[in-house]
Parts: structure tokens; sequence; C-alpha cells
């Protein structure tokens, strides 16, 4: 069967879309122009993306009489019922979605010209209209890794150069986009208890993954017996919440909530290379923001670092250079909110903190999204998508490297800042046996991560399958003390 058809037919979209709609639509494009239904040639719709409480589509269509095709990107915010919630944090009744993006998009787009234009909006159906822009971001990141895992080194630093400047372009158009749209943004505002609950369940994913790559190393020792026995200390759950308290308990956590709860500027809060939209201009691109439905006021350098902490961003740069242009950005929003910006934390420190936030939130959600009855039925299933060539939910395509990739992201700035997290750098690293330990701490100053990234990777891979074994032939196993 066309793959395209599969997807086609979860586009619930197709359920709404008429020619009466498509060409109210088409009329938005010259409001002095009026196309009735029989005007409309053909339309045609390509499903876009699959996202948690909407799906996104583009609609392409052509007026009688006129050879052009027109395309529009449309936004369906789905009903309660229908919604995919990746997120303890995230409200299934949250109804206020849909009105918050619409604002802040037309918002938006009187504060930069290139944010892509609001056409139509039909609240009953709670769908928006949009202009369709070249792409995200994220293609063309996938694209630039891709060439640079294959480059020479001289490519390579072309294409390191390339990457650091469009960083530097969406993080100085961002950072204009929040100061100028501040006073009037529709703001969501900070769940304390959400964010706590999503908090403990990010530290419990982390728990588990930390399990698999113990797991992964007692795969390689023989003796069935001796294996059984670490299995049961490995898997009682009662051990996860040891672990959990022990980092819990510690003034650890309450740090990471001082941070995320600053109250300093306007934030995104979803600023992943997904929710960066391209233009491609004459000299450069052109940057934009989607997604614009869960703003909130937050700490001012939170969105930089969420775009620094992509796996083929750290892929590519090492940890150092990412500080860098984080410091570098963090200087011009010192000077724009000028002493209003909180002393607590040092530039430094806020990386840190920022980072494993957005690390540990990243290894949630997957774990979240793996834990599902069937998580391949759901629309977000990665290898799905990468089969299909539609886009990709996870960066990389491929959930066991991008887990390993942030796993291995997550040890690395803590062990560069292992004063200000120590207890959750000991929980992290505990787990990793000792042997392995060693080496990786070792690698992780070499000039290129990704061999790290690949015996992580290689790791975790190993982990899963022996867990599958665990869970098909020896159930009893993870119940008995
Ligand atoms: N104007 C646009 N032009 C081109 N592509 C777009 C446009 N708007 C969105 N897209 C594509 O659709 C994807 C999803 O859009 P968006 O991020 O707005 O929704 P979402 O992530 O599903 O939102 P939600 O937070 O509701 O889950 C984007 O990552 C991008 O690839
Ligand atoms: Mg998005």
């Amino acid at each position: 069967m066309d793959p395209q058809n599969t997807y086609l037919r979860k586009l619930r979209t197709l359920g709404i879309l008429n020619r009466p709609l498509v060409a109210r639509i088409l009329s938005q494009l010259d409001p002095s122009h009026f196309i009735s239904p029989d005007h409309i040639d053909v339309y045609f719709v390509t499903p876009l993306h699959f996202g948690s409480s909407s799906e996104v589509s583009e609609l392409t269509a052509r007026i009688k009489g006129d050879k052009r095709f027109y395309s529009f990107i449309l936004k369906r915010y789905l009903p309660p019922e229908q919604r995919h919630l990746m997120d303890p944090s995230q409200d299934p009744q949250d109804d206020e979605k849909h009105l918050r993006e619409h604002d802040n998009l037309l918002l938006f787009q009187t504060a930069n010209p290139h944010q892509p234009k609001l056409y139509h909006n039909d609240p009953s159906r709670r769908l928006l209209v949009l202009e369709t822009k070249d792409g995200s971001y994220d293609t063309l990141l996938s694209e630039q890794f891709l060439s640079f895992c294959k480059a020479s080194r001289n490519d390579e630093q072309r294409i390191r150069h390339q990457i650091h400047h469009d960083l530097d372009q969406i993080i100085e158009t961002a950072i204009h986009l929040m100061e100028t749209c501040a006073p009037r943004a529709h703001t969501k505002d900070f769940d304390y208890n959400g964010f706590s609950r999503t908090h403990l369940r990010n530290l419990g994913a982390a728990y588990d993954v930390c399990t698999r790559l113990t797991l992964a190393a007692i795969g390689k020792e023989r003796g069935e017996t001796r294996r059984k026995q670490r299995l049961v200390a490995l898997l009682d759950t009662s051990r996860a919440m040891q672990w959990t308290r022990k980092y819990d308990r510690k003034e650890e956590a309450e740090r990471l909530f001082d941070y995320v709860g600053l109250r300093e500027a306007l934030v995104h809060t979803d600023m992943r290379p997904e929710n960066v939209l391209f233009e491609t201009g004459d000299q450069q691109h052109h940057f934009s923001l989607c997604d614009l439905s869960d703003l909130r006021r937050g700490p001012s350098d939170l969105d930089i670092v969420s775009l620094l902490i992509d796996p083929r961003v750290t892929g590519m740069f090492s940890l150092e250079e990412l500080r860098e242009i984080h410091n570098r950005h963090y200087q011009t929003l010192q000077k724009m909110y000028a002493g209003q910006l909180s002393t607590k934390f040092t530039p430094a420190e806020r990386f840190t903190l920022a980072a494993v936030h957005g690390l540990l939130d990243d290894m949630g959600a997957v774990f979240h999204h793996l834990k599902q009855t069937n998580p391949d039925a759901s629309p977000t299933h990665a290898e799905d998508y990468h089969q299909h060539q539609i886009g990709k939910v996870v960066p990389l395509g491929n959930i066991p490297e991008y887990f390993a990739r942030q796993y291995l992201t997550l040890f690395h700035v803590l062990h560069d800042d292992s004063k200000l997290l120590p207890n959750l750098y000991r929980g992290v690293s505990e787990f990793v046996p000792a042997k392995t330990r060693q080496a990786l701490e070792e690698r992780l100053h070499q000039e290129k991560p990704s061999a790290l990234w690949q015996m992580l990777s290689h790791l975790w891979k190993r982990g899963t399958r022996w867990l599958s074994f665990v869970n098909n032939n020896h159930q009893q196993y993870l119940f008995t003390l």
C-alpha cells in the first residue's frame, strides 16, 4: 500500500475539508476577489505532522483558469478525546491553546515580517490557516548533520560555520520577538504542580535509562544465577523510588525549580528546531517561530539552551562551544533587560540548569511514549515517520540513538559543573558500571563526540534487547525480591 495513503487516512482534517471551505480559504489571499466553490479546480492535502494536540497538513489548490497552485498550512487542534498528551503537566481540557496560538501568530507577525501570515481562523473547527514557509529548521539541520557525518575535515569546518551562523540568527530573531511581543502576548500561567509532576516523571525516566545501561553491561557477564540476582535488585521499583528521593530530598530539585520558575522574560518554552521555520532568501535564510500556544514568562535564556541541546547540535559542537554561544547571547539579554534579570545564578549555572531541565524532559517524553500500551499504534511513532519519510518526531529519527545522545549530554553537562547538582551527577553516573564510567569520562574530552555517542548507542541497544528478553522470559523476576 502507498505509505502516503496510510497517513492520509490518519488525517482527521480531511473530514472537515470541502470545496466551500477551500474557496473561503483561497478568498483570503485577495479579499477583493471573491472565490466561490465552483471556482475551485482541484485541491489536495498532504499530512505534515501529527502532534500531541493538533495535526498539521498542507493544502494545495488551484482556481479554474489559473495555472498556479496555491499552498497553505492547516493546523487543526484536536478535540480533547483525540489528543495524545505526552506530558503529565499538559491539560487535556486546555481549550485555550487554539486561541493563544491564534492571538500570538497575529502579534508575532506585527513584530517580524518573516513570521508566517495567518490567513484564516475557523474557531468552530479549531482550524488555523497559515502561510507556507519552506520548511522547519529541523529538516535543514538534519541535512546539514548528515553532510557533516560524511564530510572531510575541511568540509566539517565549513558546515559547522554555517550552522553556527544559523543558530545565531535564530537566537537573535527569538530574543527580538520575545522582547517586542512580551507586553501583549497571550501567555499561559506557569503551573508549578504540573511542572513538579513532570519533573518527577522525568527523573524516573532517567533512572530507567540508567538501569538499562547497567543491564547492558550485565548482559556481558557469564553465569545465569548471578545475572538473575542482579536483575532482581535492579528492577525493583522501590529502588527507583529510593533513587528519586535521594536526589529529590536535597536542595538540588529546588535549585532547578528556582531557575525554571524565574519570570524574567517572555519565553517560547518549546524552542526545538522543529518549531523554527525557515525561508530561503537571496543571501541567507530567514527564520521565524511557530507553535506559539505555550508562551509564558520564564527564564530569559531557557529557549536559547533548548535549541543548543539538540542531539545534532551537541554532535557537532563541544559543550564549551555551546556554553560560549549561550554566554554571548546572554550578555545581549542582560543589556536588553537591564537590571531585571535574576542574579541568583551565574551564566554557567544557568546553562547547566536549563540544559539539565531540557534533557530530563526529552528523556521523560520518550519514556512516556514508549510506556503507552501500544506505542506503535500511536501516530507519533518515530520509526513509522522515518519509514514513510513524512517527518521525524525525534531528531536522528531513531529513539535509541536520540536517547543515548541526550543521556550522554546530561552526563557531560553534570560532569562539567559537578558542584551544582552533585547528587544528580552521582545518581546518573552510579548506573554506569565503573569500568565503562572511566572510559566515558576519559572520552568526554575527546575532539569528536560521535565515537562516544556510538558507544553509548550500542550499549543502549543491547540494554533494550536485554530488557525485552527479561520481560518476555523472566516476568517473575520483575516482581520478586
Ligand atoms: N507555516 C508553516 N510552513 C511550513 N511548515 C510548517 C508551518 N507551520 C508548521 N509547519 C510544520 O508543521 C510542524 C508542526 O507544527 P507546529 O509545531 O505548529 O505544531 P505541533 O508541534 O503539532 O503543535 P502542538 O504543540 O500542538 O503539538 C512544524 O514542525 C513544521 O514542520
Ligand atoms: Mg511543534
